[in-house]
């Protein structure tokens, strides 16, 4: 079902490295990504996947729960790959249209690679500079975000949010993330109208 997935598809913030995603496999979930919704198909992400020792090069330039004060990934610990999200800007001047097409693709990356039995997560807090660096990409390439991806190696469990309680997820003594989530019933906007 599909909200099994979604329930498993934590955001994960330490990883096996030891498993590593085949770039075959990066390929067959940029392949699901690119038939989802696109506003007036215009298309314009383009995915750029990098696995194993690829995926070291870029993590130091990406940030991790930064709320927590803890070091994260672990040392040894971070995903076997990365898709970053990008447009070509000469192609693609005005961003602003793609974010809405950004989280669905980011999204249906993790479904695919929960579905696998991986997890990741999103990754919007990275030093583009040092990354297009790093990776000697063009000048008109643009990242919007990074998907990290990986064998999840730590617990994340859901709990309900009581109204209006802070959204922050924080960590237990054992290690487990918690994540809470708001009510149905403090979401969901009652007009009076009925079916
Ligand atoms: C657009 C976007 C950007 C995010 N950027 C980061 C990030 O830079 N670093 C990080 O550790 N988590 C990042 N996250 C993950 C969120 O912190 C996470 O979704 C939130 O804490 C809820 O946890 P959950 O994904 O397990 O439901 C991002 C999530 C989204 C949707």
């Amino acid at each position: 079902m599909i909200k099994d997935l979604v329930i498993k598809n934590r955001s994960y913030r330490t990883y096996d490295r030891g498993a590593v995603i085949p770039r075959e496999k990066l390929l067959e979930y940029i392949d699901t990504a690119r038939l989802t919704p696109s506003a007036v198909n215009l298309q314009p992400i383009l995915y750029l996947p990098l696995s194993d020792r690829d995926a070291d090069r870029i993590l130091p330039y990406t940030g991790w729960a930064k709320a927590l004060d803890i070091k994260l990934p672990p040392e040894g610990k971070g995903p076997s790959a990365f898709v970053l999200l990008c447009i070509d800007r000469e192609k693609t001047p005005n961003p602003a249209p793609v974010m809405r097409d950004i989280g669905i693709v980011a999204q249906t990356l993790l479904l695919s690679a929960v579905e696998d039995g991986y997890g990741g997560c999103m990754i919007g807090s990275f030093d583009a500079a040092k990354i297009k660096a790093e990776l000697e990409l063009g000048e008109n390439i643009d990242i919007l975000l990074c998907v990290a991806l990986g064998k999840p190696d730590e617990r994340v469990v859901l709990e309900e949010l009581e109204k209006d309680a802070p959204t922050a997820y924080w960590r237990d003594g054992d290690n487990v993330h918690h994540v809470p989530k708001r009510k149905l019933e403090d979401i969901v906007i009652n007009t009076g109208v009925s079916d």
